[in-house]
């Protein structure tokens, strides 16, 4: 929508050089009309956005304003107003909203701009509004379904009256059960709320058109405000001028350690600390978990000791900067030690930018980690450590944008491997080969999302390889 618009600012910008060229004007004049005409354009285009947002009455009165270049607003009847709360830290609400948009679009109900649920673990306030832009949001899917910041007035009333009807959708729910299940209970009660959205909507088996649009809301309808775009971007064109970037997706939090009660590298008492943490939380497991065997099933991220053998068995460059995103890593100062050493240009947006700049953000976990996000899409080479929303979400982006390099590492094999060096079973050319080997075909590359039909948790997760959006995929031949 933007480049459009920037299109036709550059064609009238054209056509007024010309007429000042032709009266022999000075290029003062020029620049001063094209600036004229840029900042005309820029106020109408933000009026544009403002009404495209208001009500619908608004709208229709003052319709022609709108630029062809906005898809024209979708008709159909409304049958209610479908209010979401999405869940989790910033990249599980993400790719929730994506699949509320798509369950809003199928059944022709409105949707609320989503109200992020508080009280996660993350803390974390921000609205929708303060870490995407909204009116963008609004705007670009209008041609899909239609979404407003809040009920309209009779509807508001009425919620703030009576208890919201509200329910948590089926994890990986087919279209169906939205239509048979939860439709006759939109009808029924005009307002319904879902109180949880994190992978409420099956990875496959929905047509092409509407998986085609999950990735429309979530590559081009979910932008990140202006002050986080800047900063992110601010992040990236430093570590550009150094050169290439590799981003490590650090998941060795102690949140992390805590639900998945993953142990190694950890002492008697740091153990003991993380699964305290696991049985104050509700909703984490409270029963024993076997964490050697959870570690040699690959179910544990990687300790920033392994990610430092791992890569250099990868052949990573020692000199190569490695921007770290994540939060805070737990015991950082001896658990980093290894990888500090085996990599001294270890770089976080908290010593790229200046304390003053991360100061709006400091406070926000989704803010900083949406920054992380963005860095994370651009780097060259992209390497999580553990599975999860972030892992997935910047995968599935960076496929999307022509795949770039995201090595999945092989955690199961990692572990045994990384044993067997340890006590002398291979030696290091050996392990090294080996490391090399298992990923040399897990870089990202085009391959079809493994599809296990009644085990959705098993299979690969639409946005992490949302293939129905990319280009198509070459099969493989059978000639021998
Ligand atoms: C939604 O609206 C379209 C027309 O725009 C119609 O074909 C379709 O049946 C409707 N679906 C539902 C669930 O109301
Ligand atoms: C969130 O708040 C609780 C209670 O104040 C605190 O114990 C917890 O550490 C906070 N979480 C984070 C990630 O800061
Ligand atoms: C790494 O950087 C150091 C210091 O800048 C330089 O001396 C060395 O040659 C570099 N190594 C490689 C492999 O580029
Ligand atoms: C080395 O570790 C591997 C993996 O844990 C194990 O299978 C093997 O028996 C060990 N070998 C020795 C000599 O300890």
């Amino acid at each position: 929508m933007e480049v459009n618009h920037t299109t036709t600012g550059g064609n009238k910008a054209e056509k007024m050089k010309t007429i000042g060229a032709r009266q022999g004007s000075p290029l003062a004049c020029i620049k001063f009309w094209v600036a004229v005409v840029s900042t005309m354009l820029l106020i109408l285009w933000v009026c544009t956005i403002q009404l495209a947002t208001l009500d619908d009455k608004i709208m229709v009165r003052k319709s022609a304003f709108y630029f062809p270049s906005f898809p024209p607003q979708r008709v159909y009847k409304n049958n209610g107003y479908l209010i979401i709360s999405p869940n989790g830290g910033l990249n599980q609400k993400r790719l929730g909203i994506c699949d509320m948009v798509i369950v809003a679009r199928y059944l022709n109900v409105t949707l609320i701009v989503p109200k992020f649920a508080h009280g996660t673990y993350w803390n974390d306030t921000s609205t929708f509004a303060d870490i995407f832009d909204v009116n963008h949001f609004i705007t670009f899917l209008r041609g899909e379904v239609r979404i407003l910041k809040e009920l309209p007035p009779e509807q508001k009333r009425k919620a703030e009256s009576e208890p919201l009807y509200y329910m948590f959708p089926r994890s990986f729910a087919s279209l169906e059960y939205y239509l048979e299940k939860v439709l006759p209970r939109i009808q029924k009660h005009e307002i319904l709320l879902f109180a949880q959205t994190d992978a409420r909507l099956a990875n496959n088996g929905l047509p092409e058109e509407l998986q085609r649009l999950r990735c429309r809301v979530n590559y081009k309808s979910l932008r990140f405000t202006q002050p986080i775009e800047e900063t992110g971007r601010k992040i990236v064109t430093i570590l550009r001028e150094k050169g290439p970037f590799l981003a490590l997706h650090l998941r060795y939090e102690k949140d992390v350690l805590a639900f998945t009660g993953c142990v190694e590298g950890l002492t008697k008492e740091e153990a003991t600390d993380v699964k305290e943490m696991r049985y104050s939380h509700d909703g984490w497991k409270h029963k024993p978990i076997d964490p050697k065997r959870k570690r040699e099933h690959g179910s544990c991220p990687l300790t920033p000791e392994e990610t430092a053998l791992v890569f250099q068995a990868l052949g990573i460059d020692r000199n190569t900067t490695i921007y770290i995103a994540g939060g805070e890593i737990y015991k950082k100062e001896k658990r980093m030690a290894d990888l500090a050493t085996a990599y001294p240009n270890l770089v976080r947006k908290e010593t790229i930018l200046k304390q003053v700049e991360l100061e709006p953000f400091l406070k926000h976990a989704d803010q900083m980690a949406a920054m992380d996000y963005i860095v994370a899409v651009e780097s060259d080479i992209f390497i999580p450590t553990f599975v999860g929303n972030m892992a997935n979400a910047v995968e599935g982006h960076r496929r999307y944008l022509g795949f770039k390099t995201t090595i999945s590492l092989d955690r199961k094999l990692l572990v045994s491997l990384i044993d067997q060096y340890k006590n002398g079973t291979l030696s290091w050319d050996e392990f090294s080969l080996l490391v090399k080997k298992t990923h040399e075909d897990r870089t990202g590359k085009a391959v079809r999302r493994k599809e296990i039909p009644d085990h959705p948790r098993q299979e690969d997760y639409f946005y992490s390889n949302p293939q129905e959006c990319l280009p198509p995929f070459a099969q493989p031949s059978n000639n021998i």
